[in-house]
């Protein structure tokens, strides 16, 4: 409960990575043992942060259980993105999969084990042989705890690699010299109320997502938009962001996630009148079609009038043919949450299951480097000196408008690897770091300082949970022009009334309390980001289904959003679709 002093103590780093997730945690690793000293803040203890909520697996073509090759799982996730990735980055990706997972492996992460002691890899949405054939086993697994085994294999190498933590460490802004470079992090120390300067030559963003911006949503309550506010009110643009995927499974009326390995294992949607719908939207894949198309198919028909429950709200997942055995070996998890979340037995009984926000494709433009880049002007991109941006809250673009299953994990670990290695190449140890300007901390502290001394009558949760309720109302599955124009006029409107939050009681404020309120300043601006590039985009392409606008327009909207927070005003980049060493995929129109 103490006051917020003006006064700050600074340390100095080679590097700060703001982010303990499988992204900051893979970078710091190449960094620390390439000797620099560098320091990751976190609002959680690294172990907690929500990459160990991935369930299924991650993608590599290691060809374990059947022939695959990178330039298939390449061509997956150029269809899978509706062609809006750029395919210089998807090539780099999927070419580096294997590697990074043997890595992984010789880290030594438990994955699942096949009889001749290979990793054990299961089908998911998406996964196909030779061009979209047949669906192939890609998703390298470790039982249904995949980013739990992940996460805690990173934070034990961490601690080797003498990586410095500081557990719950909120940073609150960067800050820029006047050249516009990043020169490190005004952070909050979440138990004593303490705020610091943390210098670094490089800044590294890997904040995760924004799913809290959603009422009903797999994401922790630590998925606030971080990275993306620090990025916004710094001047920094946001990428794509009206693309936000929705995973067809999440525990009706709870929103945990179900992975989508359970259908990998065989398991089935099935709608009121016990039909295995899929095989009808989408003949070759049915219930592994990637996940907008199945989420969509389900939304068609709970909209039609066969959905379940009382209410004719939701589907059902069933897996009780999968048997009582696999289930247990491969999808342990799974029966845990069916029993805790939707008092089913799963081994008995179908898990009800709607599509619930999960991911975002957008973030902080960067290149494949995980440098920040912003545009130049005259078409070229300019890049940021001292920052990076990598995981989900970057927009690379690997994912262009729909992501994979298993690509996030993939992500992380190719995009962090790549990162940190940019940073050591780039001589770090022998530079000194640039000066602090002297009104390094200003900012940071006008926005504490306001939340002390602020009168206004608006509480905290109750602008976090109107954004929340008003996303999911007007920017959902299916979007119109109508319901996206209400829905910018009533985020403008929680902008306003977010101005206006104060502490109910000052004497005695929680430090928990201020946390939130910084993170509100997160939610609103990538709320905004999110229903503005929405409303913007008049075409349906990936996880962006606008139903005044069925078709995919390559001819005007095959570009990239870019959202400024300053004017709220938009711009568009070309996709890359020039592959590094392939032919590029032409866009074709999408079938399963
Ligand atoms: O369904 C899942 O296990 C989620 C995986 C992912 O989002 O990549």
């Amino acid at each position: 409960m103490a006051a917020i002093k003006t006064a700050i103590p600074t340390r100095r780093f080679d590097a700060v990575i703001v982010g303990a997730g499988g992204s900051g945690m893979r970078a710091s690793l190449q960094l620390a043992e390439a000797g620099l000293n560098v320091a990751v803040l976190s609002k959680v203890f690294p172990t907690r942060s929500h990459t160990v909520a991935a369930q299924g697996g991650i993608g590599a073509s290691l060809g374990n259980m059947s022939e695959d090759d990178w330039y298939w799982h390449m061509f997956d996730t150029v269809k899978g993105g509706d062609y809006l990735g750029d395919q210089d980055a998807i090539e780099f990706m999927c070419r580096e999969a294997p590697k990074v997972v043997y890595e992984l492996e010789h880290f030594g992460m438990p994955f699942d084990r096949n009889p001749d002691g290979t990793i054990y890899q299961r089908p998911f949405g998406g996964h196909t042989a030779n061009f979209g054939e047949k669906p192939v086993q890609r998703a390298c697994a470790a039982a249904d705890r995949t980013g739990h085994a992940l996460l805690h294999t990173l934070y034990q190498r961490n601690v080797r690699a003498r990586t410095h933590f500081f557990v719950e460490w909120m940073a609150i802004d960067i800050i820029r010299d006047a050249e516009g470079d990043v020169v490190g992090v005004v952070a909050l120390e979440m138990e004593t109320g303490e705020c610091m300067i943390l210098e670094a030559k490089t800044t590294i963003f890997a904040t995760g997502g924004a799913g809290r911006i959603f009422a009903a949503s797999t994401n922790a309550f630590i998925n606030t938009g971080d990275g993306m506010g620090m990025a916004a009110r710094a001047g920094l643009p946001l990428q794509d962001m009206e693309f936000w995927q929705f995973h067809p499974t999440g525990v009706s009326g709870a929103g945990v996630l179900i992975t989508e390995g359970v259908r990998g294992e065989g398991g089935i949607l099935i709608n009121s009148n016990g039909e295995r719908f899929m095989e009808r939207y989408a003949p070759t894949l049915k219930d592994l079609a990637p996940r907008d198309f199945v989420s969509r198919s389900m939304d068609q028909e709970i909209k039609e009038g066969r959905g379940c429950g009382p209410n004719k709200d939701h589907v059902l997942l069933d897996l009780r043919h999968i048997g009582a055995e696999t289930i247990a070996k491969r999808l342990p998890s799974i029966l845990e949450i069916g029993h805790k979340f939707a008092n089913v037995d799963a081994t008995k009984e179908p898990i009800p299951v709607v599509p619930t926000i999960h991911y975002q494709m957008g973030g902080i433009p960067t290149n494949i480097y995980g440098q920040v880049v912003t545009p130049a002007g005259d078409g070229s991109q300019k890049i940021v000196n001292g920052l990076y941006a990598i995981g989900e809250c970057a927009c690379v673009s690997v994912h262009g408008a729909n992501r994979l299953g298993t690509n996030s994990l993939l992500d992380l670990v190719v995009f962090g690897r790549a990162a940190g290695n940019h940073v050591v190449q780039s001589n770090l140890k022998a530079r000194s770091n640039k000066a602090l300007p002297k009104d390094a901390a200003d900012f940071a502290m006008e926005r504490m300082n306001r939340l002390e001394t602020s009168t206004g009558s608006e509480k905290v949760q109750g602008v976090a949970n109107d954004i929340r309720a008003t996303m999911q109302k007007y920017c959902g599955v299916f979007r119109t022009d109508e319901l996206l124009t209400q829905g910018v006029k009533e985020i403008m409107v929680l902008d306003e009334r977010r101005k206006h939050v104060s502490f109910k009681d000052k004497s005695k404020v929680f430090n928990t309390a201020r946390v939130e309120a910084l993170e509100l300043d997160n939610l609103i601006e990538t709320a905004k980001a999110t229903i503005v590039s929405a409303q913007a985009r008049k075409e349906s392409r990936g996880a962006h289904a606008h139903s005044d606008y069925q078709q995919r327009d390559d001819e005007v909207w095959m570009k990239h959003t870019l959202w400024h927070s300053e004017g709220n005003r938009l711009e568009y980049k070309a996709v890359v679709t020039k592959p590094l060493t392939v032919d590029t995929f032409k866009p074709k129109a999408r079938t399963f």
